[in-house]
């Protein structure tokens, strides 16, 4: 008989949350390598596993953080996977909507205090404040399929993150400044779908009070029999 591993799954994955401020305690190797190894588990179109990941700490999370700030003050965006502002419509739009408000809320950002909002976005490009940052990247010529499997990728290493303690905020907008990133860490043309930024949480920080809700499960899912 398989174990029943329920609680545990209930524990793991209600568990993890996206973590918004961190101690600056670096995590021991020996952890980083038992969850890369973990997360290399996840399941991927016919096992190609078209992942490759830049895990980037110390001096060089620095000059990375540095190097983003830089690039968002001078505008200089490069996204391999197109985003745009009407994106989201109708039920996303409202859900995200309501995420913007808990995420800047818990920080005392008001909704129509626009200037707060960025400054609050671009300071997040220093991974806010966490001491490690997983790049994730895809092939050079991944497309929608490939992109998928990183983002499965991506949920088993939060998940992994998670179970060893290891708290984490997964970060589209560091996707935005592709060009950046590359050059800083020396990748020739893979292309990079987002950064997982990592380590211990703050506890005590307002930002990691946030709880966003979820949709109800008739919203999203029908059962046929
Ligand atoms: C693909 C992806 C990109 C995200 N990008 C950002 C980001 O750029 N900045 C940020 O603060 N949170 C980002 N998030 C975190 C989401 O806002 C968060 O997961 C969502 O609001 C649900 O909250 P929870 O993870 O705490 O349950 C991202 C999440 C995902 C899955």
């Amino acid at each position: 008989m398989t174990a029943d591993l329920s609680d545990y799954a209930e524990r793991l994955i209600r568990g993890r949350r996206a973590t918004r401020a961190f101690r600056p305690d670096a995590v021991p190797e020996e952890t980083l390598r038992a969850v890369f190894s973990l997360a290399g588990a996840a399941p991927s179109n016919s096992n190609t596993q078209p992942w490759h990941i830049e895990v980037v700490s110390g001096v060089a999370r620095e000059r990375l953080g540095d190097a983003l700030v830089d690039a968002h003050a001078g505008k200089r965006l490069s996204m391999d996977f197109p985003y745009h502002d009407d994106l989201y419509r109708g039920p996303y739009q409202q859900r995200r909507q309501q995420a913007g408000e808990r995420m800047y809320g818990a920080v005392g950002i008001r909704r129509d205090d626009h200037a707060a909002r960025e400054a609050y976005n671009a300071e997040s490009l220093r991974f806010y404040g966490a001491p490690h940052v997983a790049l994730l990247f895809t092939a050079p010529n991944a497309e929608v399929r490939m992109a998928a499997d990183v983002g499965i990728y991506a949920q088993t290493l939060m998940l992994a993150m998670t179970a060893y303690g290891i708290a984490s905020c997964p970060q589209g907008l560091l996707g935005f400044y592709a060009d950046t990133i590359r050059a800083e860490l020396g990748v020739e043309d893979r292309k990079v779908l987002l950064g997982i930024s990592f380590g211990y949480a703050d506890d005590t920080a307002p930002a990691n009070s946030v709880r966003i809700p979820r949709a109800e499960l008739a919203e999203t899912t029908r059962f046929h029999a």
